[in-house]
């Protein structure tokens, strides 16, 4: 049966109107008023804001981290991202030197393959290039669609890859159409900085951030964005915390180098000092690269206002408190990296961003959803509110006032970072390809009806734009 929302003020990056939006299968099928209601389920959108699903294109779901593996698989972490406002997300795929990249793709559809609630596809970690890592790129991307690769300058002995590697992949990247992220920390000199605050006895949470100062953030998007010029290449910075890397990818940019800044929520509402909390509850915040000190939080709203900062990711990566983040109780490099954010990116996006007059509304679609399919190659099927595009839809009501709490959060975790806070407005339905996954507040979607998605090359949705859609 058709659908049609009515009254609701329609949202886009570039435009609010009045208007119904008409739905067939998985389509949206006009956008207007007067369409035909017979046959039709109508939903009333009055007083509410019918916005582009999010898009979050940085999650760690059932992710192998430090020796534990991250709680959100692809079952409770799409039904969180879901009550959050998000219909798609993109999360990284981790591979293993020496091994194939298949192998890692393989792995991952079988974690992620009937689980998920909402859409979703993959970036590919790239930890070495040689031969057969040159010979398989062609056909991640083809067969695949995946036309992101991530590199870690950080995570020493880990995941770390070195200057080369970013390099040749940047060079790769260029030439098949894929968009290169990057972890930038100086994963050398964090190396050294903790093992030298351990042999001090230092143990606690907060010598996690006092090791990975901002200066090597900002020495890390530097260098990387040498090379992304260098090579005449494409370069997306995942979670962007501080002053010292956003200034230099903004100072790229000046250059004219296509480089492109993330940060995530936490980043935007919390600082270093959260780590210093009493017995261990430090462990909750700790996240690679750290919290900042709090004068930093308003040079990041400064940088999104400017546009000097493009999207909001969540990084989300949970761990319980209670059996994972202690295992680092007396040595803080084993506390596991990451945190629970993907149900609460949206709301405290619009909550501090829109509701408190920092950006405009069509400036929240862009960072929380737009930006992202179009950096993505998921635009205009998601990420907009177009005719022919999926019914990836948000009904939020702007003047819900919520305290967000473990105790009443959709994540398979412990804790909340933002546990206590109050944000305004909030998701009452959420719909994915015409289906609805909430209805007023309520968990209605099915496991499994969140597809794989393959995703076109760098920028190609963009020059294809409205020819790729399905009507
Ligand atoms: O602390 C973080 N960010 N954990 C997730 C892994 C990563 O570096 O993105
Ligand atoms: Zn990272
Ligand atoms: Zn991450
Ligand atoms: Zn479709």
């Amino acid at each position: 049966m058709k659908k049609i929302i009515k009254n609701g003020s329609i949202v886009t990056a570039s435009d609010t109107f009045e208007g119904d939006i008409c739905i067939e299968g998985e389509h949206i099928i006009g956008i207007g008023t007067g369409f035909d209601e017979d046959q039709a389920e109508i939903i009333d959108a009055k007083g509410l804001y019918v916005f582009p699903g999010g898009i979050d294109p940085h999650t760690h779901l059932e992710m192998p981290f430090g020796g534990t593996v991250s709680k959100d698989d692809f079952e409770t972490g799409t039904i969180a991202a879901a009550f959050g406002g998000t219909t798609t997300i993109i999360d990284f795929c981790l591979t293993k030197k020496g091994e194939p990249l298949q192998k890692a793709i393989n792995e991952w559809h079988d974690k992620s393959s009937g689980k998920a609630f909402i859409d979703y596809g993959f970036h590919l970690m790239i930890g070495e290039i040689n031969s057969t890592v040159l010979n398989e790129l062609p056909s991640v991307i083809r067969e695949e669609g995946i036309s992101s690769f991530k590199v870690f300058m950080a995570y020493k002995n880990v995941f770390q890859a070195d200057d080369a590697t970013l390099f040749q992949t940047l060079k790769e990247a260029e030439k098949l159409g894929a968009l290169v992220m990057v972890h930038a920390e100086n994963g050398d000199v964090i190396e050294y900085l903790t093992e030298k605050a351990l042999e001090e006895g230092k143990t606690d949470p907060i010598y996690h951030a006092l090791t990975r100062p901002p200066e090597l953030e900002g020495e890390a998007t530097g260098r990387a964005a040498v090379l992304t010029e260098m090579a005449n290449s494409q370069l997306y910075v995942v979670h962007v915390t501080c002053q010292e890397a956003a200034t230099k990818i903004a100072e790229a940019r000046r250059r004219g180098v296509d480089i492109w800044g993330e940060t995530c929520p936490q980043y935007l509402v919390l600082d270093q000092s959260y780590l210093e909390k009493e017995n261990f509850e430090g462990a909750k915040y700790v996240w690679s690269p750290p919290l900042r000190e709090k004068k930093n939080l308003d040079y990041l709203w400064k940088a999104i206002q400017k546009g000097e900062l493009q999207t909001i990711g969540s990084d989300q990566c949970s761990f319980d408190f209670k059996g994972q983040k202690d295992l680092g109780f007396g040595n803080f490099t084993k506390i596991p990296n990451g945190g629970p954010i993907i149900e609460d990116r949206f709301s405290i996006l619009y909550s501090e961003g829109v509701a408190k007059g920092r950006i405009s509304l069509g400036q929240f679609v862009d960072l929380v959803s737009t930006r992202a399919a179009k950096l993505f190659g998921l635009y205009p099927k998601k990420g907009s509110i177009v005719v022919g595009g999926d019914a990836d839809l948000v009904l939020f009501d702007p003047t819900i006032k919520r305290t967000i709490s473990a105790s009443t959060h959709h994540m398979n975790v412990d804790y909340n970072p933002f546990e206590g806070m109050e944000v305004t407005g909030e998701p009452v339905s959420v719909l994915s390809k015409g289906e609805f996954v909430v209805r007023d507040k309520k968990l209605v979607g099915k496991k499994g009806h969140g597809a794989y998605i393959k995703r076109a090359k760098y920028k190609e949705s963009l020059l294809t734009a409205t020819a790729s859609l399905p009507l």
